[in-house]
């Protein structure tokens, strides 16, 4: 039998974005899981390394994006790529961009009756006043950058002067803040992999410690700071139904091959999506491995679905290209 041939993966990661210690580790424990029998690894830290990807882009087969926020998860990475003729996993260049736009991804959301919190944006250059946000969406509030991920940059809020003091912190990681209807109730996470067709993964709740008002960065990377159930102790009903939203926001925003959709449960019963990640943390035991372990789908098996699903759109692209 003929060998297959080794696939040469360049494995994106580092950066310049607030993420990059969150990148840096993800791609560690992705390079550990890869089968080096199917893949040569070339890593590339994108905060230095970008000239030298250009440069050797002809020997690349396809991109492993390991990067979270600003210049990887927002698009431009993925223009680069698309421009060197390079496949990568997960979201293109307006999915990556919508999504990771708290505001665009809201609009989106609405437009597809997708339920999520009221919120203002304001910029650097709006007079702030923090009674009319209250007396508009009530207390307590959450303040957060507009492009940032893994809770950089955000605080509760639950009087004018704490807005004010929010807002004022958030406008140094971004030039535009949301602030939102805080949602009080239990935090899911879903995540949702394929192309034609999506098949949403088993539903997580996230269940922060005592000490942290919400899943903020030491929540998140912190061991023992947060419990994470999975599949999440809820009745079937509502299960299906966050799932649905997943896959109803990931459709909505244009996105491809996986992503993983954050919501808060009211205990109405009625679902609050928050956001949509295009790029979910990778080590083993990060949100979306964890999902897809409970619905069989192995770490290293996971990696090798969503660089097949990377080469399977690639090959697409490069045949309506020529068409
Ligand atoms: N409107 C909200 N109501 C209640 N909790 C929220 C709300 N928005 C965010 N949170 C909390 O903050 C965390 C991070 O917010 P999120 O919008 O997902 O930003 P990030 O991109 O940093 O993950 C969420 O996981 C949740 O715990
Ligand atoms: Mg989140």
């Amino acid at each position: 039998m003929e060998k297959a041939k080794r696939i040469n993966l360049a494995l994106l990661y580092g950066g310049r974005s607030s993420e990059r210690t969150v990148s840096i580790a993800g791609a560690n424990e992705v390079e550990r899981a890869l089968d080096p029998k199917k893949y040569t690894l070339r890593r590339y830290d994108t905060a230095t390394e970008l000239k030298k990807l250009v440069q050797e882009a002809d020997e690349i087969d396809c991109a492993f994006i390991l990067l979270h926020g600003k210049y990887g998860e927002d698009g431009t990475l993925q223009g680069l790529l698309d421009l060197l003729g390079i496949p990568y996993q997960g979201s293109g260049v307006l999915g990556s961009a919508l999504a990771m736009d708290k505001h665009m991804a809201k609009i989106i959301y609405r437009y597809a009756s997708i339920l999520t919190p009221k919120w203002v944006t304001i910029s650097h250059r709006d007079r702030l006043d923090p009674e009319a946000i209250i007396s508009s969406l009530g207390v307590p509030v959450m303040i957060k950058p507009r492009t940032q991920g893994s809770s950089v940059g955000m605080i509760r809020a639950h009087t004018p002067q704490e807005v004010e003091r929010g807002v004022q912190n958030a406008l140094k990681w971004d030039e535009h803040v949301l602030v939102e209807a805080c949602v009080r109730g239990r935090e899911l996470t879903v995540g949702v992999i394929g192309l034609d067709s999506l098949e949403p993964l088993p539903v997580v709740e996230i269940i922060p410690e005592k000490g942290h008002d919400f899943f903020d960065f030491e929540a998140k990377y912190r061991p023992g700071e947060t419990v994470e159930v999975c599949p999440a102790d809820i009745p079937t009903e509502i299960a299906r139904k966050a799932q649905a939203i997943a896959v109803r926001a990931h459709e909505a925003l244009q996105l491809k091959g996986y992503s993983r959709t954050d919501m808060i449960l009211e205990d109405t019963g009625k679902i609050f999506t928050i956001e949509t990640n295009t790029i979910p943390g990778m080590t083993p035991t990060s949100l979306f491995p964890q999902a897809a372990a409970e619905a069989g789908v192995s770490f290293g098996a996971l990696l090798d679905r969503l660089i097949e699903m990377a080469m399977a759109e690639g090959h697409n692209q490069s045949r309506s290209q020529a068409a």
